[in-house]
Formats: C-alpha cells, sequence, structure tokens
C-alpha cells in the first residue's frame, strides 16, 4: 500500500474551526485579498482541500478556536480578522453550526477571471466537497495534492498554492518542503502559503532551515498559543510559511497575531514568532 493509498485515519471534521483553522483561514483571506487587487487572472491550487464545509457538534476542538469569537471580536481587531469573521463565524451559532473549509473561503474572494483547483485523496471527503460547490471557476480531483500541485506548475499566469496536509506522518514536514522548493524552482514568481500544526518547535524549525538552505525566500510565522513545555504532545499552535509575500502583506499578517493570540490561548500566554529569509529588508 502507497503512502497515498485510502484508508486514511484522518477526518478534518473532528478539527474543523479550531484553532489551527482560525489562523490559516485568516491568512488565507489576507493573501487571496492581496493577490485579488491584481488585475490578472490568478489559479488557486488548495491542495488538502478537506470537505469545505463541515457541520459542529455541540463540543468539539471549534469551542478552542472559532467558538472563541462567538461574542464577538475586539474593537480593535484589524480588517483581516474582521473578513474572516464574517465570513466564518456567521454561520457559527454559540451551539455547533457550520463552519467553511478553505475551498469555500477561496472562492468567497476570488473574481469571474480566477480558477480554484481543489485536490482531496479521499473519495467521500471529496464527493461532500464536490457536492457543494458548484461552480465554473471550480475543478475538484483526487489522488495526491502535491503531485496535482506539482502538474500545475506550467499553469499559465499568476499562481498561489495552498498546502494545508493532516500532519499524519512524519514524512509529510520532508514533502511539504520538497514541494515548496520545487515549486520556487519551476515558478519563482508563483506565491504558497503552507500550514503546519506545532507541537514543539523541533519540525518548524527544520522545515525553515531546509527552506532557507534551498533558497526559497519566504516569512514564516509560529502562534503559539500554550506554553510548549507543558503539553508536548498538544496543539500548542500553528504556524504559516508564506512564500511571495510582500511587505504590506507581512505587515498585515504580523497584526493579526495580537487579536488571535489572546483570544485562542490556552494558558493565558501566547507568543508570535516571526522568521523571515531571502527577503528585502523593508523600508
Ligand atoms: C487539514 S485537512 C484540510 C482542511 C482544509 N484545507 C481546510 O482548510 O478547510 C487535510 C485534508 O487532506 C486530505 N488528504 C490527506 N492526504 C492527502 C493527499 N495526499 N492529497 C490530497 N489530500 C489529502 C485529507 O483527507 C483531509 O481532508
Amino acid at each position: 500500500m502507497s503512502k497515498h493509498d485510502q484508508p486514511f485515519d484522518y477526518r478534518h471534521q473532528f478539527k474543523a474551526g479550531n484553532l489551527g483553522d482560525v489562523f490559516k483561514h485568516v491568512a488565507l483571506g489576507a493573501v487571496l485579498r492581496e493577490l485579488t487587487a491584481d488585475p490578472r487572472p490568478l489559479t488557486v491550487v488548495d491542495t488538502h482541500a478537506g470537505a469545505g464545509r463541515y457541520v459542529l457538534g455541540p463540543t468539539g476542538e471549534w469551542t478552542a478556536g472559532v467558538g472563541r469569537f462567538d461574542a464577538g471580536l475586539p474593537a480593535d481587531a484589524p480588517a483581516a480578522v474582521r473578513a474572516w469573521h464574517a465570513a466564518a463565524a456567521r454561520r457559527t451559532p454559540n451551539r455547533g453550526g457550520t463552519y467553511p473549509g478553505s475551498p469555500r473561503f477561496a472562492l468567497g474572494a476570488l473574481r469571474p477571471q480566477d480558477r480554484l483547483v481543489l485536490v482531496e485523496l479521499i473519495d467521500e471527503v471529496r464527493a461532500e466537497l464536490a457536492a457543494h460547490l458548484d461552480d465554473p471557476r471550480v475543478e475538484v480531483r483526487g489522488g495526491d495534492g502535491l503531485a496535482a500541485l506539482a502538474a500545475l506548475h506550467a499553469t499559465p499566469g499568476r499562481l498561489l498554492a495552498f498546502v494545508d496536509p493532516p500532519f499524519t506522518r512524519k514524512a509529510e514536514w520532508d514533502e511539504v518542503a520538497d514541494a515548496l522548493v520545487a515549486l520556487h524552482a519551476a515558478r519563482p514568481d508563483a506565491h504558497a502559503l503552507l500550514w503546519y500544526p506545532i507541537k514543539s518547535l523541533t519540525r518548524p524549525n527544520a522545515l525553515h532551515r531546509r527552506l532557507q538552505d534551498a533558497g526559497v525566500p519566504a516569512l514564516a510565522l509560529d502562534l503559539v498559543t500554550a506554553s510548549l513545555e507543558r503539553r508536548k504532545k498538544a496543539l500548542n499552535g500553528s504556524g504559516l510559511v508564506v512564500v511571495g509575500a510582500g511587505a504590506a502583506l507581512a505587515a498585515e499578517l504580523l497584526g493579526v497575531a495580537p487579536t488571535l493570540g489572546p483570544a485562542l490561548t490556552t494558558d493565558g500566554g501566547w507568543e508570535l514568532r516571526a522568521r523571515r529569509w531571502g527577503l528585502p529588508i523593508p523600508t
């Protein structure tokens, strides 16, 4: 059985709307708003698309994620958080409701000239995805998302890869690094947004080193929302690697942490680790 064969024991259903989803979807919205400010067509490849929409139970990881915003946003919440909240939280009443997945956030931001390629490995999840998203700009594909991305390197025009694997296998950390290195080599103009979970900083640090050594210029943001010493195997936050972020987008992404950190913390503390390499120093 190859690493990508089904069955597969991950279901995003149980994690939908959690603290990682909040950070990734706020960032995805911000990246898409910047890219769609340019009138040229954009192709977005969501390599691990999921079901596109999740029915939340009365309890679940969402209560420590999107549920933290049910009472509203702080008055000083930045525009990127407000836009996410408007798209997500209006569908999330205090007890469950539904939460949109990345395909819906992406589609909500795209224009008529854009295209969205959604890749989902699991047949039943893909069927659910296809049933919800009937739009001529959308193409739903099966198979491995990173292989699909490689096949789309030559796609004409502007390209954004949104890479959000389940990270159920240790090898996925190397596979996503390989995919970003290959993308940058083939398409130095391409944009990418990668999300990863943070249990400890060992794997994120190795990922950053690998990208830096391979000459992929990027911004990395680790939003740590629990003490890494206290709960070594738990989801203590999540991180993003952004390839192709200009200074304005970088500033916008940095600016969401003072709203998300205090809301998503599990022990009262939070920290944003920001690292950048290979990018010009902002003036
Ligand atoms: C973290 S979830 C995606 C969540 C989604 N991007 C969102 O933000 O709403 C990861 C998804 O990838 C799917 N998956 C797992 N391995 C895959 C692979 N090799 N290629 C494509 N999809 C895969 C899983 O079935 C799961 O639905």
